[in-house]
């Protein structure tokens, strides 16, 4: 006999990468050597004073009770610190950051806190999986918004008003720098976003994890746009910027009742951040600008290994894309993205992740990862050559 689930899990499927890292795992426990470019996780370390700090920290013997629900007032200085260098964009540390157990929890606590059953949900119909699949945990209604990929994969505005004509939306979820698709953040871009979200009264939630990898121009905020605090909160992350991924820290940044809100929902849910963490995150947001351009010329390097794997497979991609992956286009020669993947990982060892889930737009998709050091990087080439013998 087993307990019935709730209808929800029914409906929610297991995360792509849950299940296909599995099959990476037995692979690789049965003796293959799988080079992984599927997924965007940071082989890099965090800054040496960073770890410096945790270790210290872990020391002490009041380092290790509960902490406070919005973190510690140092973590809230040196992200507004933050926000300010970085975008030029002032928050109050005391009401307007709320620490994140990884900003992809903040996803469930936004959703959890602004929609009830049937609400309307805007998500980009290409995106980070978590947005879909939160609404619908939620029981939310989700309307995807288009796309253009001749226009360069922003948003088409016309069709997204179109969407909220013929029913109200709650929720608009915007990412950029775009992932998957790299497609960079404009100003002009968050200023249509702030027009449509005032126009609408629709509340803008923009997951900005990546303005710090491979910007070709001064990272931006949302919230620098006139206007746009009282329309719209930002995500963001030290997983990705920082090389702390498993460290799982990152925040919301909004107005002040906004924030609250978050905090009524989440304050039930967890009990706060380990201090180590929070004091060495801390350290960690004062990484000088030459820290993240080191680590920017190292991806740098390994960009054009990842042309030359996409090139040996036929496949075209943009070269002005940011973040830390390259989204490419499969020739017509290749029958689907899922069977590509999967020829590749059972015949060449090699692990890429497929369009189709970021959404049914991305079929004829690959994502490829540059959190994978050069050298095996051009092994992967190496390994698609006709002649090499596979590994
Ligand atoms: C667009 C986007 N948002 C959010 C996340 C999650 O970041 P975090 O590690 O802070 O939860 C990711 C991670 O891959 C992402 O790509």
């Amino acid at each position: 006999m087993i307990i019935p689930l709730a209808h929800r899990a029914g409906q929610t499927q297991e995360y792509y990468f849950s299940v296909k890292l599995a099959e990476v795992r037995q692979l690789i426990a049965a003796g293959h050597d799988v080079i992984n470019m599927g997924i965007g996780n940071p082989d890099m370390m965090p800054s040496a004073e960073t770890i410096d700090t945790l270790a210290q920290v872990a020391q002490r013997p009041d380092a290790h009770g509960y902490q406070p629900y919005k973190g510690t007032p140092a973590f809230r200085q040196a992200v507004a610190g933050f926000y300010k260098h970085t975008y030029g964009v002032s928050l109050d540390p005391d009401t307007e950051i709320l620490p994140l157990i990884g900003s992809k929890e903040g996803i469930t606590h936004i959703s959890l806190t602004f929609l009830n059953e049937g609400d309307g949900v805007l998500v980009p119909e290409l995106g980070y999986p978590a947005y879909r699949a939160v609404s619908k945990l939620v029981g939310a209604n989700v309307r995807e918004y288009p796309l253009g990929e001749n226009n360069g994969w922003q948003p088409d505005w016309a069709a997204l008003s179109e969407l909220v004509q013929q029913a109200p939306a709650k929720i608009m979820w915007l990412n950029y720098p775009h992932m998957p698709t790299g497609a960079p953040a404009t100003k002009a871009l968050f200023e249509q976003a702030v027009r449509f979200a005032h126009d609408h009264k629709v509340l803008l939630c923009h997951d900005n994890p990546y303005s710090l990898v491979l910007n070709k121009q001064a990272p931006i905020s949302l919230l620098s746009i006139d206007g746009a605090k009282e329309v719209a909160m930002e995500l963001n992350s030290m997983s990705k910027s920082h090389n702390m991924a498993g460290w799982r820290v990152g925040w919301l940044s909004a107005a002040k009742p906004y924030i609250d809100a978050v905090l009524t929902i989440k304050s039930n849910v967890d009990s706060g951040m380990f201090r180590p963490l929070l004091d060495a995150a801390t350290v960690a947001l004062n990484n000088p600008d030459s820290w993240h351009a080191e680590r920017n010329a190292v991806y740098a390097g390994r960009l054009s290994a990842v042309y030359a794997f996409l090139d040996t497979l036929g496949c075209t991609y943009a070269t002005n894309q940011e973040g830390m992956f390259i989204w490419a286009k499969l020739p017509d020669s290749v029958p689907s993205a899922e069977e590509l993947v999967n020829r590749l990982l059972i015949e060449k060892h090699v692990f890429i992740a497929p369009g189709f889930i970021f959404g049914p737009k991305g079929q004829r998709y690959i994502r490829v990862s540059l959190c994978v050091d050069e050298s095996r990087i051009r092994e992967a080439v190496a390994r698609l050559s006709p002649t090499e013998t596979p590994a």
